[in-house]
């Protein structure tokens, strides 16, 4: 059975299957609607239903609290329609963005490298171009599983889309890092991709210098970020910040070190090591305290952030007091249980 959900908003509707999430069938439909951690986790998704029944599915309690569930509210991430459903969803439209929908990829594994502390870059070229905004992730399909999957950013840029790379650190006892891919992954490996999925990606329309807050595998949606802005050549100027323990953490360093050298003046690039003092090239320090250092005010600059939760926190807080405010600030925090 599949119901059709109209977004009053937006003056739209599409087919949902009974099984299918409303986000999941919006987005394949060209209908974007705000989300970031596509688990029920975030709340970024809530909408309000005006009409019809939905099961809310596995929204956490936190995102989306009992009172909101008597109010009408819902996760669209993890909400299957009942019956034709009328939802109402707050979708600001951003001048110069286009958004690309969602589809399904089949990517075979070319390469696989363990490029830091436990820490795995895997190049997957995928069976057809995959459309996507600098910074936004995919959905990868757990092999074995009943639909199961993790989320990873793309660390390579738009300009080529039909390979995409992924830097992945080990969670033990993760289901898809520990149980797959640092076990048994192999080149020739074939899996399920969908995506593109996500808000975090670089506004090149916002002309203003950047800059950039990357904890461990955090780097990898700032990577693809970099490149797009130098690929697009804007002219912004971008400082990125790359925070880890220590230096066998750090992966890509000579790769940034060279774009660099070869745009000076334009990107600059701060690994820090929390856990590690006098490593050449490198600043000693928790990333926010290091960027405290540096700058005496962010006013005028835009940040964009990636990394575990209590990190994106503390670096919204130091951007504050460097008087750059949430306007000017996208973060993306890491969720899923990897
Ligand atoms: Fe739906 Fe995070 S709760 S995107």
């Amino acid at each position: 059975t599949s119901y059709t959900v109209r977004i009053e908003s937006l003056d739209q509707e599409v087919e949902c299957r009974e099984d299918q999430n409303i986000l999941d069938a919006c987005l394949r439909n060209g209908v974007w609607l705000p989300h970031a951690c596509t688990h029920g986790t975030c709340g970024t998704c809530k909408v309000e239903i005006l009409d019809g029944d939905v099961n809310h599915g596995d929204a956490s309690e936190f995102a989306l609290m009992e009172y909101e569930r008597n109010e009408g509210k819902t996760l669209v991430c993890v909400a299957t329609p009942e019956s034709d459903v009328v939802i109402d969803a707050d979708v600001e439209s951003e001048e110069g963005v286009t958004m690309h929908p969602v589809r399904d990829f089949e990517g075979t594994l070319v390469a696989l490298e363990d490029c830091a502390r436990e820490t795995r870059r895997l190049v997957f070229d995928l069976d057809d171009e995959l459309s996507f905004n600098a910074g936004q992730y995919v959905q990868v399909t757990l092999p074995n599983t009943d639909g199961v999957f993790r989320s990873w950013s793309m660390a390579n840029s738009p300009a080529s889309p039909k390979q995409i790379e992924l830097t992945i650190k080990r969670t033990p006892g993760g289901l898809g890092t520990d149980g797959w891919i640092f076990k048994d992954l192999k080149v020739g490996d074939k899996v399920k991709i969908a995506g593109p999925y996500g808000r975090f990606f670089v506004r090149t329309a916002k002309e203003k210098p950047i800059i950039m807050i990357g904890g461990g595998t955090g780097l990898a949606p700032l990577k693809s970020m970099v490149k797009h802005v130098l690929e697009e050549d804007t002219g912004q100027t971008m400082h990125l910040y790359h925070g880890v323990r220590g230096y066998e953490d750090l992966y890509d360093v000579e790769y940034f070190k060279q774009l660099e050298a070869d745009h000076e003046d334009q990107f600059f690039y701060h690994p820090c090591l929390s856990e590690e003092e006098g490593v050449e090239g490198t600043s000693h320090g928790m990333v926010t305290d290091v960027i405290d250092e540096d700058f005496k005010t962010l006013r005028g600059m835009v940040a964009y952030i990636c990394g575990p939760p209590p990190m994106v926190e503390a670096s919204l807080k130091m951007l504050m007091k460097k008087r750059l405010f949430p306007r000017d600030t996208y973060r993306e925090d890491f969720f899923d249980a990897s």
